[in-house]
């Protein structure tokens, strides 16, 4: 059986927005270069279209960090499963996330990349949930802010299902 799920953000949207952000980033870091990190799996598709708009020469690396389970709900606990391959002395690293829940992923993320002395640390992320955030986070882009749903689509799952949609939506069931 196939859940139904209704559209939030259509496809035609998240491109629009997402042009528009590397519009504002490469005008950010004119004259710069950029070191991009994909934050696994949720942010693939969103880090692939962003990097693709960018103007400004890039490069890539991914991490992988788990906050969840198969569950909805932070565990609150964060454990690195992929570090970087490459090091961030004295690169602009710009952390590309899925979105921001609770906010604890991301500020654990900055303390860890932090202590490598990148020239900078700015957070890009595609959606925002402002009204679940129990950590204070300092994010320079965001794509949407959207309502307390729990969404899937366009990189985010539900117990690893649904990332491949083109948009992102709610589950009804
Ligand atoms: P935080 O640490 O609570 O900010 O959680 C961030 C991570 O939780 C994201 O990178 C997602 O993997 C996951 N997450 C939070 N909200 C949702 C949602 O609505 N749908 C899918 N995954 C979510
Ligand atoms: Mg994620």
């Amino acid at each position: 059986m196939t859940d139904k799920i209704r559209v939030m953000l259509s496809e035609e949207q998240i491109q629009e927005r997402t042009r528009e952000l590397a519009e504002q980033i490469s005008k950010d870091f004119e004259g710069k270069s950029i070191h991009l990190i994909c934050i696994l799996k949720g942010s693939i598709f969103f880090s692939c279209d962003l990097a693709k708009r960018l103007t400004i020469p890039v490069t890539i690396d991914f991490m992988s960090v788990s906050s969840y389970g198969g569950e909805t709900v932070s565990s609150g606990r964060v454990r690195i499963l992929k570090d970087l391959d490459e090091s961030i002395q004295g690169k602009n690293v710009l952390i590309i996330e899925d979105i921001i829940d609770s906010g604890r992923t991301l500020s654990y993320l900055v303390d860890f990349l932090g202590s490598r002395a990148p020239e900078s640390l700015t957070i890009c992320t595609l959606l925002d949930k402002p009204d679940r955030r129990v950590t204070d986070v300092d994010v320079q882009y965001v794509g949407f802010e959207i309502p307390d749903e729990f969404v899937v689509g366009y990189g985010l799952d539900y117990d690893q299902k649904y990332r491949n949609l083109p948009y992102v939506g709610v589950i009804e069931g």
